[in-house]
């Protein structure tokens, strides 16, 4: 099964990344906690990706794609993998098309724009493992610490509000064309596409998509 999460920065695809990895015992990749990886080890590409990201700019397609080319090349992505925050251009998908890479679920996550913004504020991670929970609608058992690990939580520096919204506009410009994209190819291939309104609970949204999904 390969599945691309699609939608805005914090439409809630790592959250429900989670779940399905959980449930259908398949690999999450997203660029974002690789990148944010990198970073922490000082690599050459975390010290690449740092400015870029931390200014909620997009990391260049040549360098995203070496990696997850790199990446679903691996044993573990053999029965399929979930892509978190890739492709997020044109190119992007175009590259895993002409990788012969076929894409069984698009799950495109609607959340407007000002809710967004409401959500980043609440937002706290674990950068260990990119576990996501926020501080009202999804809140760790223990105030500040990771569920699994006991560890503390962050906040990512690109959840201030103005790098919020300068990545809200990059994902209008540039993402937000992959929708049609992928109706496109649904139209003439087996992928589909399923629009899910990313303003329901956690819960509801879980629900939903081990529906789709079964
Ligand atoms: P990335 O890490 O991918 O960030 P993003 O796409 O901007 O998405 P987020 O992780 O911010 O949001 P999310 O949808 O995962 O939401 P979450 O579940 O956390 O990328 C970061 C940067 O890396 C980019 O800006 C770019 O620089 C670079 N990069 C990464 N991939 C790249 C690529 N392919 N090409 C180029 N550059 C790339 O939820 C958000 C909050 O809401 C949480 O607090 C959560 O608890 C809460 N929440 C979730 N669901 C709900 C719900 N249903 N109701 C209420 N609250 C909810
Ligand atoms: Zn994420």
């Amino acid at each position: 099964m390969r599945i691309v999460l699609l939608g805005a920065p914090g439409a809630g695809k790592g959250t429900q990344a989670q779940f399905i990895m959980e449930k259908f015992g398949i690999p999450q990749i997203s660029t974002g906690d690789m990148l944010r990886a990198a970073i922490k080890a000082g690599t050459p590409l975390g010290l690449q990706a740092k400015e870029v990201m931390d200014q909620g700019q997009l990391v260049s397609d040549d360098l995203i794609i070496g990696l997850v080319k790199e990446r679903i090349s691996q044993d573990d992505c053999a029965k399929g993998f979930l892509l978190d925050g890739f492709p997020r251009t044109i190119p992007q998908a175009d590259a895993m098309k002409d990788a012969g890479v076929v894409v069984d679920y698009v799950l495109e996550f609607a959340v407007p724009d000002e809710e967004i913004v409401k959500r980043m504020s609440g937002r706290r991670v674990h950068p260990g493992s990119g576990r996501t929970y926020h501080l009202t609608y999804n809140p760790p058992k223990v105030e500040g610490k990771d569920d699994v690990t006991g560890d503390d939580l962050t906040i990512r520096v690109d959840d201030e509000e103005s790098t919020v919204r300068k990545r809200l506009g990059i994902y209008h410009e540039q993402t937000a064309p992959l929708i049609d994209y992928y109706k496109q190819a649904a139209a003439v291939s087996n992928t589909e596409h399923h629009k899910v309104d990313g303003t329901q609970s956690v819960e509801a949204i879980n629900q939903q998509l081990a529906t789709i999904l079964s």
